[in-house]
């Protein structure tokens, strides 16, 4: 993967730096002889700079930038809109625009005031962060099968950032770049296609991605699997040629082996729906259904990297969706690992039915909390549109702690109840539970509370539903393809551990 460079620098040496472009980011009002860096510029072009301010600044906003290239300096005019819109949200999406022109402009390099971008009631660290985080997000595209140009891939090499005097600002810096490079690896097993990225490829990105950060990976193979009763994975598993993979991670950073996070990810590494079969544009995207496992990995490996003082494992049931004539069917009956029976409502539900056995198999570390990550409904995406994921938990405080994560990761979340009341949908006929709701509506409660079922001995447990965040949309200025939702929010529950001991 590309690397870029982060630097904190002063103000003096942005000067003598004249190789990289110099960024002026400001709002709409902004006068740009008051900005920091206005003195580097010739006068000759202070002059022209102005000029251009009075044409560009009633409709300065982030998507209006000017360049210009001035006497020894490139100039990059970047507005950031209005004012009083600004929120961390916004701070996010401008950087990676900035990024996203930097590439266009084949700026390899550049320098930014941090205090530019300043957000009311958050810190300069934390912006430090989401920034070199954002940027490795907007340098991403998926080329790894791809001939490269003769002159290579546009990319980022240097970013030079300015700020008042703050000695934690170059470790905040590297933090949000591993952030950034580690969610773009969850992209990367995301957006590769199914026939590659297989359930034995899946258990083998986890064994190196462990290798390399240090943690342990196990991995169970399917007369394991039998031997412990996991019906559900073996079930969804039967009409593929490819064997189920059952990977387990564990981090260990506090002395004993007690009260683990644990964090589980759906890995349906290509979801056909099975004998009810797919429609054709519906399957496109299949192969990212193993994007809850990819957050997983993602994240263990920057917690493992950090060295972060707890305890966390990760779960991934790895498996494959296929109709064939081994497929299980409609109406069929499966035993699960915790001996409840599921009852096949839709071979297309396959996911809550490959993580029911994955909650009962967390049940052995009795975990502090348990979190699962999972493109589980359609129904997610239209409720919610591209923007944030589904969450959904029967603990209040889980909810907030959750939330709160999700607002400081830039990884949103949004709470859906979870109440009893929904559980008469997915009482089965014939079976303990159904895994398609009894109703057609709320597809997003019924598969959360058809997990419930499986996840009601632990003290903690949320289930974030990111179909709706698979993928990214346009106007967040990132590439077509996966987004690597769950890890940043993975990442943000492990470093918030204490508010849970
Ligand atoms: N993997 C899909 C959900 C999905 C759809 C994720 C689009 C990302 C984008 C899941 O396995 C599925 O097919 N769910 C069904 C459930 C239904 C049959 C109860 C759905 O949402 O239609
Ligand atoms: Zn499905
Ligand atoms: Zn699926």
């Amino acid at each position: 993967m590309r690397k870029i460079t982060h630097r904190q620098i002063s103000l003096q040496k942005a000067a003598a730096t004249t190789s990289s472009v110099l960024v002026f980011a400001g709002f709409e009002n902004i006068s740009w002889n008051t900005h920091p860096f206005f003195k580097f510029i010739l006068p000759a072009d202070k002059e022209y700079l102005l000029h251009v301010e009075k044409d560009t600044k009633k409709d300065v906003g982030i998507l209006e930038k000017v360049i210009l290239p001035l006497g020894k300096r490139k100039v990059l005019l970047f507005g950031l809109g209005a004012n009083e819109k600004w929120s961390f949200r916004s701070f996010e999406r401008a950087v990676r625009c900035l990024a996203h022109l930097a590439k266009k402009y084949k700026i390899g390099s550049f320098t930014v005031h941090l205090d530019d971008f300043k957000v009311p009631g958050i810190d300069r660290e934390k912006i430090a962060e989401g920034f070199a985080a954002n940027i490795e997000l907007a340098d991403y595209e998926f080329v790894t099968h791809r001939e490269p140009p003769k002159e290579g891939w546009p990319a980022l090499k240097n970013i030079f950032y300015v700020c008042g005097a703050n000695k934690n600002v170059a470790a905040q810096l590297s933090t949000g770049s591993l952030i950034g490079r580690e969610v773009n690896y969850a992209r990367e097993l995301a957006n590769t296609p199914g026939g590659l990225m297989t359930p034995t490829h899946v258990a083998n990105a986890a064994r190196a991605t462990g290798k390399e950060a240090g943690f342990s990976v196990r991995v169970l193979s399917e007369k394991e699997m039998k031997k412990l009763g996991m019906g559900g994975v073996l079930g969804v598993s039967a009409g593929s040629t490819e064997e189920a993979q059952f990977v387990i991670m564990e981090y260990w950073g506090k002395k004993s082996k007690k009260d683990p996070f644990v964090f589980i990810g759906k890995g349906i590494t290509f979801d056909s729906g099975g004998l009810q079969i797919k429609p054709s544009q519906s399957m496109e995207e299949m192969h990212m259904d193993m994007s809850g496992g990819a957050a997983v990995i993602a994240a263990l490996s920057v917690i493992a990297r950090m060295k972060l003082p707890i305890n966390c494992v990760g779960i991934i049931p790895a498996v494959e969706n296929m109709p064939s004539g081994g497929s299980y069917r409609p109406g069929d009956l499966l035993k699960t690992m915790s001996s409840k029976t599921i009852e096949i409502g839709h071979t297309d539900a396959e996911g809550r039915v490959v993580l029911s056995d994955a909650l009962t198999y967390a049940e052995r570390y009795t975990p502090k909390l348990v979190v699962d990550v999972a493109t589980l409904t359609g129904a997610c995406t239209v409720a919610l549109g591209h923007y944030l994921s589904a969450l959904l938990t029967p603990q209040d405080h889980v909810a907030k702690f959750m939330r709160a994560c999700g607002d400081a990761s830039g990884d949103y979340v949004w709470q859906l109840p979870l109440w009893e009341e929904y559980e008469s949908h997915v009482k089965g006929y014939s079976g303990d539970v159904m895994n398609t709701g009894r109703y057609r509506e709320a597809g997003t409660i019924q598969g959360a509370i058809f997990l419930h079922q499986f996840a009601k001995n632990f003290p903690a447990w949320a289930h974030i539903d990111i179909a709706s965040t698979m993928t990214g949309k346009e106007d967040q200025w990132l590439a077509r393809g996966a987004s690597g939702a769950g890890t940043r929010l993975l990442i943000e529950v492990a470093r918030r551990y204490k508010e849970f001991f």
